[in-house]
């Protein structure tokens, strides 16, 4: 098996992009490197011709690193890019198909889903949000979502949009940093037939802050939800009563358009602050000739709108491309694990974008459940998140994409805002598991600890040595970490991305991965310290380390070890205890897969945890050197105890 794999890995070593794909591809011509690289300010500028403004930067770039400022004065607002200047000609066009987990589907056309941003626009602002304000959406994958953040964009009040499946807590820290005085979610909403109490949780976020005001809730589910009077209301009440027609606020280039909490190395999430002009400049462009949209296209994005690929690529990228978007509501495996493709037949899907874990899972349920579909709308597939090991990119090369469709392996982050790595369909050989070459105009380097380029073939860490439009602003009301954070390893102009790369003899860059403190557990990021003070706020547990062990479908899961608090005995409950208290406070994606107690962790001499060593033990590898630890003996102890666990 190994051995097909391998040979055929050399058969397919570069692929190129199929004639009819490259003859009528968005971008085609190989030149537009060299045309970037020549003067990359005007190359962005030429660039931002794409987005409609209410006026013109009078200059591209000010940049006193770390700080970029885009299009200076320039003056545009994103849902009017997303919405209205398309009303002429696409006003009937259907802008998002959304299919519920039961089946059930709605539909808006452009002039619709214009509307209702309006009207929900109308609603904030007869509640009291002005410009500026930072309103928090905790929505699942419901069009609202989507209504709720562009409505946010129309009237200048930055969204902060919180993943569903975080907890309370998780909420209760994202609105406590921003102060948000709005919460916008809903009742419930079901994932794998099974009714979630989304409400419950928000209102427990809620009552743990003392700054919101005001709730709006989507009746979604149609449960029953105790609505605290003064506070709450019901979307479909206010939207009834809004007046429709809402002017798109004249936002600054620079002026936030949204907040989105990330994991870092330390232990709270940090704001990721994004502004408007540049964020759409980059947005809609890299959505043009990465996923080469056309008009007839049928879009659809697999990821959470709670995470940056939903924010860039299912909304501000694909609607300001006039693009059709498909949202689903659910679980890929349910009622059965054909779902997915299911969904792509009915609705004639041409471009899909996944994540690596899926595709491993979809690899593991085997060839046969997409081979019962008609898959042959498809014509470009894509993938983000984490590494995909050339294997899992064969399969899907193959078996989804029937070797006709180019499949575009995208590295980017939160704080890069838009695609950064990534091959463009219409002009770049694949090779499987490398995300080839950087965007036009962007550069990243392969650097050392000391900031010298490494040799081909060396791994190092991925730098962007240069400045992107949709670039990370600063870290909300926190100047210091973001400076920290992104710009400190090197020169002040030399972006840490906090991953590590190679490249090869075509200069291709291969992601090695992160080598800070995050896991990516099924391409959602989570730091080590968030879940280890999670654990350690539990009363029974004294000391907690956390790492990622490899895992062939989700990439990472979770392993935690424990010491606890006095002599407790480790009892079956204690473990699930802890588990449950992990989900309970993060969400059921921080959920450790393993924990093991022991008396201590390794510590070097100076106190600090080897969590090198714990990663190592876990993926059962060679632990290396130990001799700087004061207790050295503890790693035998603990490869016994994972050993014995299987
Ligand atoms: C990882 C997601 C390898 C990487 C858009 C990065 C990838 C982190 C890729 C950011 C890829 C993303 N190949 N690794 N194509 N895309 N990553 O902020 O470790 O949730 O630093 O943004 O995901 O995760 P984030």
């Amino acid at each position: 098996m190994e051995e097909a794999i391998e040979s055929s890995l050399k058969e397919w070593q570069k692929i190129e992009p199929p004639e009819e794909f490259v003859k009528k591809a968005n971008m085609n011509d190989p030149d537009i490197y060299d045309m970037a690289e020549k003067d990359y300010e005007r190359f962005w500028e030429g660039i931002a011709e794409n987005i409609d403004w209410y006026s013109k930067w009078k200059s591209v770039l000010e940049w006193e690193p770390p700080h970029a400022r885009w299009f200076i004065e320039g003056k545009l607002n994103a849902s009017y890019n997303c919405l209205d200047r398309h009303i002429d000609s696409r006003g009937d066009k259907t802008a998002i198909i959304w299919e519920g987990e039961k089946g059930d589907i709605r539909k808006y056309t452009y002039r619709q889903l214009l509307d209702a941003t309006s009207r929900f626009a109308n609603s904030l602002k007869d509640m009291g949000v002005k410009k500026g304000d930072i309103v928090t959406i905790y929505l699942p994958m419901i069009p609202e979502a989507v209504i709720a953040m562009l409505a946010c964009a129309r009237i200048g009040a930055p969204h902060s949009v919180v993943f569903a499946g975080f907890s309370a807590d998780a909420l209760a820290q994202r609105i406590e940093n921003s102060r948000s005085k709005f919460l916008i979610t809903c009742d419930g909403y079901l994932r794998r037939g099974k009714e979630i109490p989304h409400k419950k949780r928000a209102d427990e976020g809620v009552s743990r802050v003392d700054t919101v005001d005001k709730v709006i809730v989507v009746r979604h589910t149609g449960s029953d939800v105790p609505m605290s009077k003064q506070r709450d209301v019901w979307w479909h009440e206010v939207m009834d009563s809004a007046s429709t027609g809402c002017d798109p606020e004249i936002m600054d280039s620079e002026d936030m358009l949204f907040l989105m909490y990330t994991s870092g190395t330390t232990g709270k999430p940090k704001g990721v602050v994004h502004t408007t002009g540049g964020y759409m400049v980059g947005t809609h462009i890299t959505t043009n000739w990465v996923f080469d949209i056309k008009e007839d296209d049928i879009y659809w994005c697999t990821a959470d709108v709670g995470w940056i690929t939903g924010h860039s690529y299912i909304v501000y990228g694909p609607l300001s491309n006039g693009a059709t978007i498909l949202i689903y509501e659910g679980a890929p495996d349910y009622p059965e694990r054909d779902r997915f493709w299911d969904i792509v037949e009915r609705h004639k899907v041409t471009i899909f974008y996944t994540a690596p874990t899926a595709i491993r899972a979809f690899m593991r349920w085997g060839e046969d459940i997409p081979a019962k579909h008609d898959l042959s709308t498809l014509r470009l597939l894509g993938t983000v998140g984490e590494p995909i090991n050339p294997r899992a990119w064969l399969w899907y090369y193959e078996n989804i994409g029937n070797k006709r469709c180019p499949v575009v392996d995208t590295w980017w982050q939160t704080e890069t805002g838009m695609i950064m790595i990534t091959p463009l369909p219409g002009i770049t050989p694949l090779k499987p598991g490398s995300a080839t070459r950087p965007f036009p105009g962007i550069k990243a380097k392969v650097l050392d600890d000391e900031g010298n380029e490494v040799s081909q073939g060396h791994g190092g860490y991925l730098a962007l040595t240069r400045p992107w439009p949709s670039m990370i602003r600063t870290v909300y009301k926190n100047e210091q970490r973001f400076i920290d954070t992104y710009w400190s390893k090197w020169d002040i102009d030399t972006y840490m991305s906090e991953d590590g790369a190679r490249r090869d003899e075509d200069s291709y860059f291969w992601i090695l991965g992160r080598v800070d403190d995050v896991i990516k557990v099924a391409g959602h990021r989570l730091g080590t310290m968030e879940i280890e003070s999670t654990l350690v706020s539990h009363p029974e547990v004294a000391e907690a380390a956390v790492v990622g062990k490899k895992d062939e479908v989700k990439g990472e899961v979770i392993v935690a070890y424990v010491t606890l608090a006095e002599r407790i005995s480790e009892s079956d409950n204690l473990m699930s205890d802890l588990v449950d208290h992990v989900a309970d406070e993060i969400g059921p994606i921080a959920r450790p897969a393993h924990i093991f107690f022991t008396d201590e962790l390794p510590k070097t001499r100076s106190g600090k945890i080897m969590r090198r060593i714990l990663k190592s033990i876990a993926d059962g590898e060679d632990v290396g050197d130990i001799t700087t630890l004061q207790n050295p003996e503890i790693v035998e102890e603990l490869k016994r105890k994972v050993d014995e666990s299987g």
